[in-house]
């Protein structure tokens, strides 16, 4: 956890929204961050955060596996709201009554609110919210009142002197009308915050930190080429400056032409860069392997090995600096029990100790477009900062099946395409990502005269504002056409273009 002055911990019962509560906040300039449900009072106590968000979640305060917070942080002093199962929580917790809802409230609703209460001020009368919630307050605990409630259930209770306060529907999610102010009603009006974390004061903090972590010891850097580990590598450097050494690893499956241009970027920002090339040793350790996870994991050990071999050379070395952002630990799903793991991305969790390195990841707590927006404020260019994000795994999760350097150099070559037609269109940064993927499948083509048998490429084109959710991007068929035609024209091997029309979830962007 960080040591940020005005911070909001959200205690997390494992809702689909939680993450959406610390966008919010961060958007109404308040800095927050998510704990797992059962982080102890203490703990807590020892962080000093200005208030606690309990979210939703999944269970019923009365199932015998129900996640319950240590009851002591009712007693911390510090201002509290609860989020449909917070409300719940608190209820059940302060000795009210909890009990099943005959009329479950899924999706809109609406409900009356008392205007007058601290977390409903400047609001209408009655507001549209979102529910989505099975149990109900029957009893209210000692010293809580009502403020809002529909015809069938109570929706809001206050504690305005304890400073407690409960809300059944979300505000977190934009179908509530108005739920970005009872947040703020909340930060501002109950927790007295000032509202001044910015991208400027995040990098101030987080380069005093990082001094004071690193200390006079050398760090490494894991750079890809990519958003998130320049902007990481360009916060440590402007912290500990040249002591900083960062490896950029030629995997041998990076895009084409990628290598030289991501090189020459670096050449531009006053980064210390060592580029190590090792393109035949990743793709010979992939022969004969097909699971997307273990071709992931041997990626994974690949890198760390060429990590443990540049930091023994440079002596002294203490630090690994890695450009992890928020998704990656969440889709990790690294530190929290309530949820399963999607994907490893390898540099999330999965080092060995026998690396002897300590994890800097200043970024761990940002989004893509806050990254973004930090890259802005530490004076990085466009051309760094809208790059589309490319996997840590490279193609190795874009070849479906075995990956060979010929599928490899296959796929270069209908990507190279894919990118030019994006980039001639204006489409290169009003899209998420643009990427080929080859498939395992060979179907029957006809070519001139001849009969062919040859592979497949799906596209993927993608919209997103942070790579948690996604749409497929509905990109006019004019460039579709174009794109597939020149596949199939020039790239030798390829006799099929697919177009990926699926949505994330229930599909990932990755195909692997
Ligand atoms: P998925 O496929 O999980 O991807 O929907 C979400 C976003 O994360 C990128 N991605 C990765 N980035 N290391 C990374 O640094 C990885 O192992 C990795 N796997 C996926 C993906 O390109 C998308 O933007």
């Amino acid at each position: 956890m960080e040591s940020q002055k005005e911070k909001i911990l959200v205690l997390d019962f494992g809702s689909q929204y939680t993450q959406l509560i610390v966008r919010k906040l961060r958007e109404l300039k308040v800095y927050s961050e998510i704990v797992p449900y059962n982080t102890s009072s203490e703990r807590i106590k020892a962080e000093n955060p200005s208030g606690l968000i309990l979210s939703g979640g999944p269970k019923s305060v009365y199932d015998k596996s129900s996640f319950l917070p240590d009851k002591n942080i009712f007693e911390l002093g510090i201002p509290i709201l609860g989020i449909c199962y917070g409300l719940q929580l608190i209820t059940h917790q302060l000795n009210g009554k909890v009990i099943p809802a005959v009329k479950k409230e899924y999706g809109q609703s609406k409900t009356r609110i008392d205007n007058k209460s601290t977390l409903f001020k400047d609001l209408p009368a009655h507001l549209k919210v979102w529910m989505s919630h099975g149990d109900k307050v029957k009893a209210l605990p000692q010293g809580f009142i009502v403020t809002a409630s529909t015809d069938s259930s109570i929706s809001a209770i206050a504690n305005s002197e304890r400073k407690i306060y409960g809300i059944q529907f979300h505000p977190e999610v934009s179908h509530t009308q108005s739920g970005k102010i009872i947040l703020k009603n909340f930060i501002v009006k109950i927790c007295g915050l000032k509202r001044n974390w910015t991208t400027k004061s995040f990098v101030a903090t987080k380069v005093k930190e990082i001094q004071s972590t690193i200390g006079n010891s050398k760090a490494i850097c894991a750079l890809s080429g990519g958003v998130d580990s320049t902007v990481a590598a360009t916060l440590v450097s402007k912290a500990i400056g040249q002591r900083q050494y960062c490896i950029f690893v030629d995997t041998g499956l990076l895009r084409k032409g990628e290598y030289e241009e991501v090189l020459n970027i670096y050449k531009k920002l006053d980064l210390n860069v060592k580029a190590v090339r090792l393109g035949n040793t990743f793709v010979s350790k992939l022969t004969n392997i097909t699971d997307p996870e273990q071709k992931r994991k041997i990626i994974g050990a690949e890198f760390v090995k060429a990590f443990q071999k540049e930091s023994r050379k440079l002596k002294g070395v203490k630090y690994l600096v890695q450009g992890t952002l928020y998704p990656d630990v969440i889709e990790s799903s690294v530190g929290n029990p309530l949820s399963v793991v999607i994907k490893s991305h390898h540099n999330v969790g999965g080092l060995p100790k026998s690396l002897k390195l300590q994890l800097v990841e200043p970024l761990r707590e940002l989004f893509k477009d806050e990254v973004r927006k930090v890259g802005h404020s530490l004076g990085l260019t466009d051309e760094i900062i809208h790059r589309q994000p490319f996997p840590g795994p490279g193609l190795a999760v874009r070849i479906i099946g075995l990956v060979t350097k010929k599928r490899v150099r296959l796929l270069q070559k209908a990507d190279k395409i894919v990118q030019e037609e994006i980039r001639k269109a204006n489409l290169y940064d009003a899209v998420w990502q643009s990427f080929a993927v080859l498939l395992p499948i060979r179907s029957v083509g006809v070519m001139g005269d001849s009969r062919t048998y040859e592979e497949t490429i799906a596209l993927r084109i993608i919209e997103s504002n942070d790579g948690m959710t996604a749409t497929w991007a509905k990109i006019p068929h004019a460039i579709l056409q174009k794109i597939s035609s020149r596949i199939t024209g020039e790239v030798k091997g390829i006799n099929r273009v697919v177009y990926d029309i699926t949505d994330k979830p229930p599909s990932t962007i990755e195909w692997e």
